[in-house]
């Protein structure tokens, strides 16, 4: 990369798996001037957003934008798609880490009925073990939607998106299929569309290396027909009204608009980049990652069929000193993820995701292995 064409200044320093280092002009796109959020100024930035988005996200239906975190639309992916538990309905929450573990926390926050499918960590669902227990939960014709996590970003598993929507079809063909996509979106293979995925959610800063604070969706045609039979839907997660806004080209509420400037100069980053190149591109970077580990004698915590485009969680060998090497890392301005939760201590993450070349990979694993004697 020449230096006109830096997208940074200075290296990027943050290896976790989200937040991510923001490209410089993403970035500045956050100090541009203000302007109305009813105003035409903002009405063509959201119609240029929408259109791109539609795109990064493989469909050709809605996707909405909304000012609060990933989590915020966890939350209303199952307020508009479960019914009450008056009704019958019930929710399938497919559990495997820390963040499915949340999406059941959300679920049953909402007072939903919530089936819990759990699996160790580390392991990951295939689709014969998700249409069992699909056809268990919905032996009744009640089960109104199976939640997955996509990439689990506390262990570093990728579940196979397309084959578990195929499995979920023929399992429950009225259950509406859920997916966070929060730290694989624009960073691996995902077509909402063709892969018939009724929710994909997502976070902007993970793969698509915009600063936190927007949570984006891809919304089919299924869910709105779903949300217009479910009570208590709320207001600001509501997407009967953001669908009637997005109509004339707007949002109910005030957006985000520095975020949403970022956002455009990402979206076209990435459209440029061409989505195929940019998934091929994160597939090298985990590879690398992985080869690396091995050649250096650290074990891979999750195998290659399940190996996350965007994350690897590595366990030190033996008398690895996991404090000396953070504290190495911050005295060169680097970091990398913790374990999470309960791993806290036992393994790290490695976030290679985003704007992230192999060349920044090499100056982090060159500081990693200083430690290893
Ligand atoms: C897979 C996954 N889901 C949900 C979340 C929560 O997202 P947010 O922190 O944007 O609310 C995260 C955050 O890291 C995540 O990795």
């Amino acid at each position: 990369m020449t230096p006109e064409t830096a997208l940074f200044a200075d290296d990027p320093h943050m290896f976790f798996p989200g937040p991510v280092d923001v490209p410089d002009d993403a970035m500045a796109a956050q100090l541009k001037p203000l302007f109305g959020h009813r105003s035409d100024r903002m009405d063509e930035l959201f119609g240029a957003v929408q259109e791109r988005l539609r795109k990064v996200f493989c469909t050709d239906s809605r996707v909405y934008l909304l000012a609060c975190s990933g989590s915020g639309l966890q939350e209303a992916a199952i307020r508009n798609c479960v019914r009450m538990p008056h009704t019958g309905a019930k929710v399938v929450v497919l559990v495997c880490g820390g963040f499915s573990q949340r999406w059941h926390d959300v679920a049953a926050g909402c007072g939903r009925t919530v089936v819990k499918h759990e699996l160790p960590w580390f392991e990951a669902f295939t689709p014969d073990v998700v249409a069992a227990a699909v056809e268990q939960a919905n032996t009744d014709g009640n089960l109104d939607a199976v939640c997955l996590v996509h990439n689990e970003t506390s262990t570093g598993v990728m579940h196979n998106l397309a084959g578990i929507s195929d499995a979920i079809r023929s399992a429950a063909p009225n259950a509406l299929f859920l997916v966070d996509a929060v730290s694989s979106l624009a960073g691996t293979e995902i077509r909402c569309g063709d892969w018939q995925l009724d929710i994909c959610l997502t976070s902007s800063q993970k793969a698509l290396a915009v600063p936190p604070g927007l949570a984006i969706g891809a919304v089919s045609d299924r869910v709105l027909e779903r949300a217009a039979e479910v009570e208590g839907r709320g207001w600001y997660f509501d997407f009967l009204n953001l669908e009637a806004y997005l109509a004339r080209g707007t949002t109910p509420a005030t957006p985000a608009i520095s975020l949403v400037q970022s956002l455009l100069i990402q979206l076209d980053r990435i459209l440029e980049e061409g989505l195929e190149v940019r998934w091929q591109r994160h597939r090298h970077l985990r590879d690398f990652t992985r080869q690396w580990a091995v050649d250096r004698g650290f074990s891979l915590c999750v195998p290659d069929e399940h190996a996350s485009m965007t994350v690897t969680t590595l366990a030190g060998p033996r008398g690895w000193d996991l404090n000396a090497m953070n504290q190495r890392l911050a005295a060169a301005g680097l970091a990398v993820g913790s374990g999470y939760g309960k791993e806290k201590g036992k393994s790290f993450r490695i976030g290679h995701m985003g704007e992230l070349r192999i060349d920044d990979l090499r100056r982090l694993f060159e500081i990693i292995e200083s430690c290893t004697g």
